[in-house]
């Protein structure tokens, strides 16, 4: 399914375990691309809303993302020209982003797009279905879990810092109930290593991922060829 010898990492893990963090940092380290497949919900998310479709509207809903003209660059994100890295992050986008990703028309749409950032020499993808559906056969995967404490208290300090609004209660209780609408999809591949972040800084997660892949001296076999690299 994946193209043969380009490695990819893919973390996936639940809402604000700090996947984002950790794959820009792993995909830095190793020169890699790097795909957060969350914007690409959110985003579609932001359409949503400034158009003022129907959330229901299961096929408006993803004719809308096949239109949009995304752009992802080292620091910022533009849609149509346009920069939403800021907009993106809002608590309301995330929330609306959990509701229709949970519409197979949309992760239809959104299928060829992430596979697209399958490119030399290398990817790290984070997300919640990045190493089951996106790309199963993944050397290396990573599934990240915190608790949601942790989580939210994080997520409080991220809002924080980007003088947005936030309160720590309900973000516990968005948390959990994000967390009950992405459990169908953020599911463990039998074959993921488990990293739990709860008590490590961004600095050490990177470093069990890193060694994670060091582990394997950066080889993995794809059918009849051994990949290096
Ligand atoms: O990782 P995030 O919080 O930026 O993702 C926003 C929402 O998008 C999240 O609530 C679930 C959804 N999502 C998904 O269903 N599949 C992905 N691969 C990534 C995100």
């Amino acid at each position: 399914m994946t193209q043969a010898c380009i490695p990819i990492i893919t973390i996936d893990g639940p809402s604000a375990s700090g996947k984002g963090t950790v794959a820009t940092r792993v995909a830095h380290a190793l020169g890699w691309h790097v795909l957060d497949s969350g914007a690409l919900y959110r985003a579609a998310a932001l359409v949503v809303m400034e158009q003022g479709i129907d959330v229901q509207n299961r096929q408006a809903v993803a004719a809308a993302a096949r239109t949009m003209s995304l752009r992802f660059q080292p620091e910022n994100l533009t849609l149509d020209g346009r920069d939403v890295s800021a907009a993106i992050r809002q608590e309301a986008i995330g929330n609306l982003a959990s509701h229709i990703a949970q519409q197979a028309p949309l992760r239809a749409v959104l299928l060829d797009v992430q596979r697209a950032f399958h490119r030399a020499p290398g990817l790290v993808a984070d997300g919640r279905d990045m190493g089951t559906v996106i790309f199963p056969d993944a050397p290396l995967k990573i599934f990240l879990q915190a608790s949601v404490a942790a989580r939210a208290s994080r997520r409080y300090k991220q809002l924080k810092q980007q003088g947005l609004a936030a309160k720590m209660e309900s973000l516990v209780e968005d948390m959990q109930l994000r967390d009950q609408r992405d459990q169908q999809r953020l599911i463990k591949a039998p074959d993921a290593k488990v990293v739990d972040s709860s008590d490590l800084t961004v600095e050490e997660t990177v470093h069990v991922v890193l060694g994670h892949w060091s582990t394997q001296g950066g080889c993995y076999v794809r059918g009849l060829t051994t990949c290096c690299g």
